[in-house]
């Protein structure tokens, strides 16, 4: 039984900077994923605190909605079977030393704030950041 889900993936900035978002892009094709939605977009360190809200308690918040909004970012509304956790094991641990070979942030991440690619962890959450980045 097929279980076609979408997912939401941000290509961060540390990457756009590099010019990596074509080629992350073509990962994603390679593994299925169809992009069904995409924008390239700079968002306020505000913006940035209201999406990573989840972690507001986290000692890395504030470093983390700093960096998330230091550059332009690409938003992508993904589809796939399996969506959520088919993208969350392309992107690999969350720390890229901790990576598997293959996985993106093991081949383009640079640390753990810098790793490349932020992808929805449940098919609750993915609905949830959709919504944020594209209104559904
Ligand atoms: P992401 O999947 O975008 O979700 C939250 C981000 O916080 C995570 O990727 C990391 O880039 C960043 N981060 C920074 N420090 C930590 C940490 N100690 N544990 C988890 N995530 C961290």
């Amino acid at each position: 039984m097929s279980n076609i889900e979408q997912t939401l993936s941000i290509i961060k900035p540390d990457a756009v900077e590099r010019d990596l978002q074509d080629q992350i892009k073509q990962e994603f094709a390679d593994k299925g994923f169809e992009i069904i939605k995409e924008k390239k977009i700079h968002i306020s360190k505000e913006e940035a605190e209201k999406f990573y809200k989840v972690h507001e308690s986290k000692p890395f918040y504030n470093d983390l909605c700093a960096y998330l909004s230091s550059g332009p970012i690409v938003v992508m509304k993904l589809q796939r079977e399996n969506a959520v956790i088919e993208n969350r094991k392309l992107m690999g641990a969350t720390n890229p030393a901790d990576a598997e070979e293959g996985t993106l942030r093991k081949k383009y991440g640079i640390s753990i704030d810098k790793n490349s690619v932020h992808g929805s962890d449940s098919l609750e959450n993915a609905k949830i950041e959709l919504e944020f980045f594209f209104n559904n």
